[in-house]
């Protein structure tokens, strides 16, 4: 049977695939999270998911201590934040990069949680202020992530000058040529979710 490029089965079926979005940056005055909302909107608009922003500035997780599955008194965001991921056919990191590697936020989550990130597919976008992209990320974010046996998708979504490449409610200035880009990321990761999907049954 063949594909029609951009167009996943799932598509065809009407299945409708959850994605959900980790804005990383919990910084006051952040810029990234412009991304986020970026891909909410364009998942949505285009009818190609559900997409739901899992917000770290939002959850305020204190500083790692221990593994949720053996906290005793676990708190009801955390538990909330593992069933969304554990709930999600796919998941888009939208990270900073901050000093050559990913923020301790993103850490904080990613060491939480064991079994939700079990083959989960997961696509990277990386963010900087400057004409670099947040390139540095990547080799260690994709590490830590095939650590945790997640499943990180191969296509890439890195952001430069985020905050002339989007404005505040996340509306590209290059609508047109991020649009594109941003297709081409999203078809893989729900190729992905729709393969994972079938064999998980
Ligand atoms: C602590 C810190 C370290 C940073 N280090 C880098 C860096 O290594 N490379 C880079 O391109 N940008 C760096 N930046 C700038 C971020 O790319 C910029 O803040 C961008 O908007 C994404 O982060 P934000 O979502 O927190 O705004 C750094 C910013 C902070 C706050």
């Amino acid at each position: 049977m063949g594909w029609t490029f951009g167009m996943t089965q799932a598509t065809k079926t009407n299945i409708i695939m959850k994605i959900a979005i980790i804005s990383s940056s919990i910084r006051t005055g952040r810029n990234s999270h412009r991304v986020a909302l970026f891909f909410k909107n364009y998942i949505e608009e285009n009818k190609l998911a559900t997409a739901e922003i899992l917000d770290l500035q939002m959850y305020q997780f204190p500083i790692f201590e221990e593994r949720l599955k053996f906290q005793k008194n676990p708190s009801s965001l955390a538990i909330e934040f593992a069933e969304k991921i554990k709930a999600a056919d796919g998941v888009i990191i939208v990270t900073p990069e901050y000093n050559g590697g990913y923020p301790a936020s993103l850490k904080n989550v990613i060491d939480l949680l064991i079994g939700e990130w079990k083959r989960k597919p997961v696509a990277i976008s990386t963010v900087s202020a400057g004409g670099f992209a947040g390139m540095n990320v990547i080799t260690s974010l994709q590490f830590t992530l095939w650590k945790i046996q997640a499943w990180t998708v191969s296509a890439m979504f890195p952001v430069a000058k985020v905050s002339e490449a989007y404005n505040e409610q996340g509306i590209p200035s290059d609508k047109e040529g991020t649009e594109k880009r941003a297709k081409s990321f999203i078809d893989e990761l729900l190729w992905c979710a729709e393969a994972n999907k079938k064999m998980l049954g």
